[in-house]
């Protein structure tokens, strides 16, 4: 039986709800979603099934690092965080800065963190030889970008506004629009994943993926803010995000990856 978007709503609805009632009950409030979160159907395929395989590095310390990622093998240049300017031409669709800090639980600032992003054009598909969405690519927008965090933990990045685009969890599913974040902390094993999302964006309430944080704070801290000095005249309309690296306000992070 094809799922169909009613359905997924009620299993968001009952999720929610449920998650209430624990916190009503006492339980202490859930800042990162579930393993297990039925709406996502295939969030059951992206942790482990298996116990952790123990690796010996008292053996060999490199070890660990072997399936750690790569994204490339060149210093990070000027345009890494410009991804309007990264072919001849200039992307197709409305210019956005996107911009904050990294921080940790405290406040201060991470110095010296390697930020990477990849997102959607703004037509909503992905540069990317799996990606299977019948919208047009971009000749000049791969969608990949990649910053160090300044003295005071900032990042910035010029990109185009990413467009929402449909997947397969069920009939008629389609993601708001977002940006994939990436952070290290001392090691490639370290690796910390989430998405940033976009303000008022209509499709929140039906996206799964988002809904699988079931706390609302938690939740809420995900949405970018428009932020007008961030604007730049004449060229670019400027998002804030944070990222906080743990504690009670922590971004909410991908496990695992
Ligand atoms: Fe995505």
């Amino acid at each position: 039986m094809t799922l169909t978007q009613r359905d997924i709503d009620q299993e968001i609805a009952a999720e929610h709800a449920a998650y209430d009632k624990r916190v009503a009950d006492g339980a202490p409030r859930e800042h990162h979603p579930r393993r297990d979160y039925a709406p996502y159907r295939s969030s059951t395929l992206r942790h482990p099934g298996q116990p952790l395989v123990a690796i010996d590095v008292s053996k060999d310390p490199e070890l660990v690092e072997l399936s750690s990622p790569a994204f490339g093998e060149r210093d990070i240049t000027e345009i890494d965080n410009d991804l309007t300017r990264q072919h001849t031409g200039e992307p197709i669709g409305e210019r956005i800065t996107v911009s904050g800090r990294l921080l940790d639980r405290d406040g201060r600032p991470v110095r010296g963190q390697l930020v990477e992003i990849w997102q959607a054009n703004s037509a909503g598909r992905y540069a990317h030889r799996r990606e299977q969405h019948d919208a047009p690519l971009d000749p000049n927008f791969t969608g990949v970008g990649r910053t160090l965090t300044d003295t005071e933990g900032r990042y910035s990045f010029t990109t185009v506004q990413p467009g929402p685009y449909p997947w397969r969890n069920h009939l008629n599913a389609w993601r708001p629009a977002h940006i994939h974040f990436s952070v290290f902390g001392a090691a490639f094993t370290q690796r910390l994943v989430t998405q940033m999302y976009f303000p008022n964006d209509p499709l929140f309430p039906y996206d799964p993926i988002l809904q699988s944080v079931t706390d609302d704070a938690a939740r809420q801290r995900l949405i970018a803010t428009y932020d007008h000095d961030l604007s730049v005249p004449e060229f670019s309309l400027g998002y804030h995000w944070d990222i906080v690296l743990d504690g009670p306000h922590a971004t909410w992070l991908e496990e695992g990856r």
